[in-house]
């Protein structure tokens, strides 16, 4: 249902304050998000119309100090938000016009809510990854600290989860650790991608006015202004990249989430079952559930659908700007949330995961783990490989009877005499000492590799966030 139609202002508004679909038109309950950035924007552009004599310079300023009351308002709660007007952009123009009379309607001069939005979003975009980044870098600390605590506790490696190696619990938490820093660093590029303002681009074609473009770029910190006006109220690259990124990123956390909950469970039984895993059940009073991990890995599914919904929203949009491109923002805000919580809700659990270190030993002594060392160890002595597999799988037997882990040892131990020492998880997690292997050497250059890696991250964030922060300043600052 529509709602009543807002009491008439004396001051003159856009005219696209009223229509009888409004709420189904409307984005400001999302969109409104985006007001800090929204002004932002419209200071930069304000200033540049003043700079340029498209509009004079002392109105200009009357312009900037009202945006930066309206600012003030939105921070303090006190801001009228009228739902009747479509959107975040209206809602600023109109309150604007109200505190500055005719001139407010000078604001959108040389400029069309479509370059707006485009800017809006990539202002969001920049201090959404600085957030995530953040996030991100905390649940990679404490993934390098619980690694460098467990460097020396054996682990069976699993492959179809089987068990299949002897390695070390440092070296498989570090393999998170990697798997998070790629989403880092495809965080950061969809960022430096994204750093170019639209502002300039007006609806669809520019404008008859003489804009600076460039001078708008470099007030919001952006590294260059647009090249092709259509493109630039079109492209939502910037969203579909960072959707994409998060989308992984949730299947990078879901998979970490799903190990937790495994090594959790009695059967893996590798994770102290400590509330600090979840809740109990309300039914069953034994019960410890591993809540938080099951959650990060549930909470994938948002993401993932998120990017999905962005995608077939764009697809086969004709150039330029189409209104279907309101429900962009829509996805975007909740990925972003939902893998903000995850990340947050992550690392806490990480910090506090306790493992039980005598049960991973023993289960890295069953000595079917050594079957590829003996073979290698027969390689060593002259036999090719193949020789060397079947002469193990042939002392093991078809595989079909389960041989007690005495056994096992005793006819592996047969072939290679010498190897007896060997036998043991944690000299034979150390002998792997080919690059990237759990071995003490290759392990040392690792985190080392990690720590260094964490650090410039962390330089690049910053720069990232001075960037936000210079943005926040503008709205904030007192006008010249
Ligand atoms: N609310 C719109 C959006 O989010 C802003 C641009 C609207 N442009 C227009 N010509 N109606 O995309």
């Amino acid at each position: 249902m529509a709602p009543a139609a807002p009491a008439a202002t004396a001051v003159p508004g856009p005219s696209y304050v009223r229509t009888p679909t409004i709420a189904f038109l409307s984005s400001l309950a999302v969109d409104r998000a985006l007001a800090p950035f929204d002004l932002a924007g419209s200071i930069a552009h304000a200033e540049m119309l003043g700079r340029t004599g498209i509009v004079p310079p002392a109105e200009a300023q009357a312009i900037v100090r009202g945006l930066r009351t309206i600012a003030g308002e939105i921070a303090t709660g006190t801001f009228p938000w009228r739902t009747d007007l479509e959107d975040v952009h209206t809602n600023v123009e109109v309150r604007l016009t109200e505190l500055l009379g005719p001139v407010g309607g000078k604001l959108h001069t040389a400029r069309s809510r479509n370059d707006q939005i485009a800017l809006d979003e990539r202002l969001y975009l920049r201090a959404a990854i600085a957030g995530l980044g953040r996030r991100l870098l905390e649940l990679q600390r404490a993934l390098v600290d619980r690694a460098a605590e467990e460097r020396a506790t054996p682990m069976p490696g699993y492959t179809h989860l089987q068990r299949a190696q002897p390695g070390a619990l440092g070296h498989h938490l570090l393999a998170h650790f990697w798997r998070f820093d790629r989403d880092l660093d495809r965080l950061a590029a969809t960022a430096a991608r994204a750093s170019v303002s639209p502002l300039g681009a007006g609806a669809l074609l520019g404008t008859t006015l003489p804009i600076d473009p460039a001078y708008v770029a470099e007030r919001l910190g952006f590294a260059r202004a647009f090249e092709n006006s259509l493109d630039a109220v079109s492209d939502r690259d910037y969203f579909a990249e960072l959707l994409f990124d998060l989308a992984l990123l949730a299947v990078h956390a879901s998979a970490l989430g799903e190990e937790i909950v495994l090594f959790s469970s009695r059967e893996f039984a590798f994770l102290d079952r400590t509330p600090d895993l979840g809740s109990g059940s309300s039914a069953m009073p034994q019960k410890r559930n591993p809540d938080v991990a099951e959650l990060v890995r549930g909470k994938t599914g948002r993401a993932v659908g998120d990017l999905l919904a962005l995608l077939t929203t764009l697809k086969g949009l004709p150039l330029a700007y189409d209104r279907d491109l309101q429900e962009d923002k829509g996805p975007v805000l909740d990925a972003v949330a939902s893998v903000e919580g995850t990340l947050e809700a992550l690392a806490v659990l990480v910090g506090k995961l306790r493992f039980d270190r005598a049960r991973l030993t023993s289960a890295a002594s069953d000595p079917e783990l050594y079957a590829t060392d003996v073979a290698e160890h027969l390689v060593a002595g002259g036999r090719t490989f193949r020789q060397a597999h079947e002469a193990v799988a042939a002392a093991l037997g078809p595989g079909t009877t389960a041989l007690s882990p005495d056994e096992v040892r005793r006819r592996l131990l047969a072939l290679a005499p010498g190897l007896g020492a060997a036998l043991d998880p944690k000299a034979a997690s150390d002998r792997r000492i080919s690059p990237g292997g759990p071995g003490e050497t290759p392990l040392a250059r690792q985190f080392a590799l990690a720590h260094a890696r964490l650090e410039e991250r962390q330089r690049s964030l910053s720069s990232l966030a001075r960037s936000v922060d210079d943005v926040d300043r503008l709205v904030r600052e007192a006008p010249a």
